[in-house]
């Protein structure tokens, strides 16, 4: 059967008013972020105090991921454990807190939720994941929704050092139900069907998330057919979902949702703008030594793009 999932048949209205669980998981997030900058950044701004190349960093984190990724040129190399920290520091709760906040406002469209709270171990999927942020937010969602079942994730990216800087997050995150992530290194712009190993691990997923990913990838496969744009999503199995936030501005929201049309089988749940800001009572205080010097302001309102699908047949 061929299916054509857009335009949506929903159209939902932008978010008004904070759904349930909103402040709790940005406190949650606040005091992970706390410890953080105690344990980890900190440390690093003063070991560099003369010369303050991780500030330089940290700025550098903010400037990339301010302008639009258009073009393949400059990519930030989250190889070193400097880089990836502060990129931590600056997107990882902004970017979990809106996961929650997109998922718990997702309930309202879809009743298969409901059947959620049966499922003993989630098994979630991060394409792009970086340092687990989407999985975080996923385990956040459960809490709210008081559902008590454990999670096993995946994150598929072409940085495995990742998977070092999510040992360290565990370790203050152990409160939460996620059992075990598996980091899986593959470079999502490779040519040609996925290897096994990738598509195992989509395939098996009860959700698979695409958070700020997509916008990394689509000057690398602009050119290429619809069909062949994101091999991955030919992986991914009957029932299970798909969760996609992006920055609202940018040619990458059209080339994802072209490349779901030419992918049979999905149903769009909602596809909806929502200028979300983390909630400010939790962002730094105003004479934080990083909010005047970077103009880094974690509350600030982000304008995000978010689509929700199901894989129906
Ligand atoms: C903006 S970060 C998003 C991380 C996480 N999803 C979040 O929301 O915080 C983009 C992620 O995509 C990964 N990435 C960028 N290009 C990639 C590629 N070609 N293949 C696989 N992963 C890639 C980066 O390593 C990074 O973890």
């Amino acid at each position: 059967m061929s299916y054509l999932p857009y335009p949506p048949p929903v159209h939902p209205l932008p978010i008004l008013v904070k759904p349930p669980g909103y402040d709790e998981s940005a406190g949650y997030l606040r005091h992970l972020l706390d410890e953080i900058e105690r344990d980890i950044i900190m440390p690093l701004i003063i070991r560099n105090h003369v010369t303050v190349p991780f500030k330089e960093l940290l700025k550098r984190i903010v400037d990339s991921y301010n302008v639009n990724l258009t073009t393949p040129n400059e990519r930030l190399d989250f190889g070193d454990s400097p880089t990836r920290w502060a990129y931590v520091y600056v997107f990882l709760m902004r970017h979990s807190h809106l996961v929650h906040t997109a998922l718990v406002e997702m309930t309202k469209f879809t009743q298969n939720f409901v059947s959620w709270q049966y499922v003993r171990t989630f098994d979630v999927c991060a394409i792009g994941g970086g340092p687990a942020t989407d999985i975080l937010g996923f385990a956040l969602f459960l809490k709210t929704l008081n559902i008590s079942s454990d999670v096993q994730g995946t994150v598929i990216d072409k940085c495995g050092e990742w998977g070092d800087t999510w040992t360290s997050l565990h370790a203050r995150t152990s409160d939460l139900n996620i059992k075990n992530i598996d980091y899986v290194t593959y470079d999502l712009t490779s040519e040609g069907n996925v290897p096994d190993e990738v598509a195992t691990k989509i395939r098996r997923a009860h959700l698979v998330t695409l958070t700020k990913v997509v916008s990394s990838l689509s000057a690398f496969v602009c050119k290429r057919p619809a069909h062949l744009r994101f091999p991955f999503l030919r992986a991914i199995s009957p029932g299970t979902f798909v969760l996609f936030i992006d920055n609202e501005s940018g040619p990458h929201n059209g080339l994802f949702r072209e490349a779901v049309s030419y992918t049979s089988g999905f149903r769009v749940i909602a596809d909806f703008h929502s200028d979300m800001a983390f909630p400010s009572v939790s962002g730094p205080s105003p004479n934080h030594p990083l909010v005047g010097w970077l103009s880094f302001f974690p509350a600030k309102i982000g304008s995000n793009r978010i689509i929700f699908l199901q894989k129906v047949c």
